[in-house]
């Protein structure tokens, strides 16, 4: 297995290109399932996730080819010939359960295997299946499995999330599209990727109101159309390398980034006393001090604190001037980056969903562990302000949600190395 080898060395500059959102991606690609018509995804990120997602497509009947170096998608479900998404690949990755919604709307039958993912917390799916179940879905969970029909097709409903789901939110309002009338979904989710799929599906034909508010509007249609749509640009990957120079000093433009993507993260970023202006194109990080402000955060549903960033901007923390508390709010079980980032000589007690970093003057390089996608990458940040050498090991999580992280970073003077296993 790869490994990744970081040796902390001072100071950054340069600039750091950021990709499309691989969650932006993993909603816009069912999408294909809604029509018989081409749907060309642009700007999508070269990630493992996006292949697993093609996989399974593809094992519905779907033809996925992979243009342009895998930057472009050109996606077709004119001939599918499954409504049924098996245990091998659903296991793999959570966002396998966005075919549900797609299958059931169009052909009134789905068959989806219970997800697994990324192991930080217990995420069950029933808002997904409640949002869909008022549409007048039937649906049966054995074997593993949610066995999901709609013999006269979906019906427009109101329903209100009792909490923020990004991934419900999603499922439904690809299910709403093709329903029978008005479908309102309150307290839904307002994440850029949410606005992304709702302008790709907008594009396609569909009638949706209210997106980036709490309340969708979509007015169901008899048949959506093809669309060729550009990914939004990943605001998780940008705010990870907007920490970069936060953590290892210097100045790294990131192009692409947009303000209005990361706006509360930003804000707790300049809190710190980290300079973030927006160019002409993208945002520049700058770090002039030694080092940071200990800053508390509180993750939140967008547009608040992103959960996907916390474990990055623990990294930030560990040596920051001062006692930073950082809360997490989504999930569970999302701190297993601490004792990692312990191993390294950061200070850090965890009860319950609160993390106290004692920021201290440095880190050491340590063997650490990538226990999930995020938690691996704020590995590599700290490497970054280590002295010595960082390996991190298990570096899957890692490619599952970062392009070429190692490359982007050297082209800034850090020294960062995969070392093949
Ligand atoms: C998405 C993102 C993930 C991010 C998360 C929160 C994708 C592919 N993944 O995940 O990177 O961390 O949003 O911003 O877009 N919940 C339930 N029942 C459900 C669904 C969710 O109780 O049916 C709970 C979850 O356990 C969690 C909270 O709701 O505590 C939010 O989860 P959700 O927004 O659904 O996350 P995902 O869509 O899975």
């Amino acid at each position: 297995m790869d490994s990744i080898v970081v040796t902390g060395n001072g100071p950054l500059q340069g600039e750091i290109p950021i990709a499309g959102a691989k969650n932006a991606c993993l909603a816009l690609m069912p999408a294909t399932l809604l029509t018989d018509a081409p749907l060309t995804l642009t700007n999508a990120p070269r990630l493992s996730d996006i292949r697993t997602m093609s996989t399974l497509l593809e094992s519905l009947g779907a033809e996925v080819a992979s243009l342009q170096d895998g930057q472009v998608l050109a996606l077709s479900s004119h001939a599918l010939d499954s409504q049924r998404a098996d245990y091998d690949i659903v296991r793999k990755m959570r966002a396998s359960i966005l075919v549900l919604g797609p299958l059931l709307a169009r052909y009134g039958q789905a068959e989806v295997s219970l997800p697994g993912g990324c192991a930080i917390g217990a995420r069950p799916v029933d808002l997904h299946l409640r949002a869909l179940e008022a549409m007048g879905a039937e649906l049966d969970l054995r074997d593993g499995y949610v066995h999901a029909r709609a013999p006269g097709g979906l019906k427009g409903a109101v329903f209100e999330f009792p909490l923020v789901s990004v991934g419900a939110t999603e499922n439904a309002l690809m299910a709403a599209t093709l329903a029978r009338g008005t479908t309102v979904l309150k307290n839904a989710a307002r994440e850029p990727e949410i606005v992304d799929l709702a302008h790709c599906l907008r594009r396609m034909g569909a009638r949706i109101e209210g997106e980036g508010t709490s309340t969708l509007t979509i007015e169901g249609v008899d048949a959506l159309g093809g669309a060729t749509h550009p990914v939004v640009a990943d605001r998780i990957e940008l705010g990870t390398f907007m920490l970069a120079p936060a953590i290892a000093g210097g100045s790294v433009e990131c192009l692409g980034g947009r303000l209005d993507l990361v706006q509360s993260f930003a804000e707790k970023l300049m809190a710190t006393g980290v300079e973030v202006t927006q160019t002409e194109r993208g945002l520049r990080v700058t770090r002039r001090g030694d080092r940071v402000r200990a800053t508390d955060v509180v993750t939140a549903p967008f547009p608040g604190f992103p959960t996907d960033l916390q474990a990055q901007f623990m990294a930030l923390m560990c040596t920051a001037d001062g006692t930073a508390v950082l809360e997490e709010r989504i999930f569970e079980n999302r701190f297993m980056h601490a004792p990692e980032l312990t191993r390294m000589g950061a200070r850090i007690e965890v009860h319950g969903g609160t993390a106290t970093v004692h920021g201290v003057e440095r880190l050491r390089g340590a063997p650490v562990m990538a226990t999930d996608l995020r938690a691996s990458v704020s590995l590599i940040l700290a490497g970054l302000a280590a002295e010595g050498e960082t390996v991190l090991s298990r570096v899957y999580h890692l490619d599952r949600g970062y392009e070429r992280v190692e490359e982007k970073l050297r082209g800034c003077g850090a020294r960062v190395e995969r070392v093949k296993g």
